[in-house]
């Protein structure tokens, strides 16, 4: 029978991504609500190593549902990757009395987690949090939808000098081995080429569908390209080759970096968030582990750490369809 749980911690690793700060606040007052005790790991797994560990309530919490990053920080530790620093956390834990950890992060944080799980068979549940939408299992991570409406925005400005001086814009978007960002704003943002790291599709029908839109009387373009497409060209290079061929073109590129990361969690995060937060104390307590709490069709479902890891994730061929159409 699992042993009950008493007191958990909560920590933020990998890469911030709004609405962590609503899913902790969640797991804080769900533990509140429960009558649990909850005690927040700073600096993510190493803070876990160093004790760097505070009792939470929850009060402790008010004010920071609104709030981008992550107050707890966040961290990608080396240490934790090897079995002493594990070691080292589980002992923390165990003298501070911790029965169960919950981790809000990304691939990285789940890997940790399954490790950490599966030496000292402490119980574990997973958050999935990151902007780049590519875990497994879930329909959504904690602020994809946020990074998406930024992303929209910052293109809508930069077509504003696209189409007043007919130019093309080339513009980086995050994604290093995931295109949803880049092909969800595409969309959203009607852009005319969206280069991904799901397909190689090569440059060829990138010049094609430049072709087209001039042929099309377009006078200004805009091409979304992830971080991660496999051209095998960065976008400054992408760039020369364009203006090598063309020299018509009046080309610029804008890299959106980390303006991507952060800024206050929608709405849909911060529901998002919530549901994630209750759904993983009550999963701590209701005796699961090893699994990650996501969303399908508007539900909160358990996924085991090893499912929400697998790489095989299927690309959106619809949504392809749709940009190809649509970009006409
Ligand atoms: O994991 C999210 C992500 O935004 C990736 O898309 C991007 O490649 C990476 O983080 C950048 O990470 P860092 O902040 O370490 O530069």
């Amino acid at each position: 029978m699992a042993k009950k749980i008493n007191k958990i911690a909560v920590l933020t690793s990998g890469g911030d991504a709004p609405g962590m700060n609503a899913a902790i606040r969640a797991v804080v007052r769900s533990c509140s609500y429960y009558n649990l005790e909850c005690v927040g790991v700073y600096r993510g797994y190493q803070g876990l190593i160093e004790g760097d560990f505070e009792d939470l309530t929850a009060r402790s919490v008010r004010n920071i549902i609104n709030k981008g990053g992550t107050f707890l920080k966040s961290s990608r530790s080396e240490e934790f990757k090897t079995e002493e620093g594990r070691a080292k956390a589980h002992k923390k834990l165990t003298d501070a009395g911790v029965d169960a950890l919950v981790v809000i992060g990304g691939d990285g944080t789940f890997t940790g987690g399954l490790y950490f799980n599966k030496e000292f068979d402490f119980p574990i549940v997973g958050i999935p949090a990151t902007i780049d939408n590519d875990i497994n299992g879930t329909d959504y991570t904690l602020g994809y939808d946020t990074a998406l409406n930024t992303v929209v925005e910052a293109i809508d400005k930069i077509r504003d000098t696209a189409s007043s001086h007919n130019r093309l814009f080339l513009i980086e978007v995050m994604g290093r081995d995931a295109g949803d960002i880049a092909l969800n704003s595409g969309i959203g943002a009607g852009a005319e080429e969206i280069l991904l790291p799901e397909e190689d599709q090569g440059i060829q029908r990138m010049m094609d569908s430049l072709e087209k839109s001039k042929k099309s009387g377009k006078t200004s373009s805009i091409i979304v390209v992830a971080e991660g497409e496999k051209s095998g060209k960065n976008i400054f290079q992408l760039a020369e080759f364009i203006s090598q061929s063309h020299k018509e073109y009046d080309i610029r590129v804008s890299v959106l970096g980390h303006i991507q990361r952060g800024g206050s969690p929608s709405c849909f995060d911060r529901v998002l968030a919530s549901k994630l937060g209750v759904g993983a104390v009550e999963a701590l307590t209701d005796g699961k582990t090893n699994i990650m709490v996501g969303v399908h069709h508007q539900k909160v479902v358990h996924v085991p750490l090893e499912t929400a890891l697998k790489e095989d994730r299927e690309f959106d061929q619809e949504l392809r369809r749709v940009a190809n159409i649509t970009s006409v």
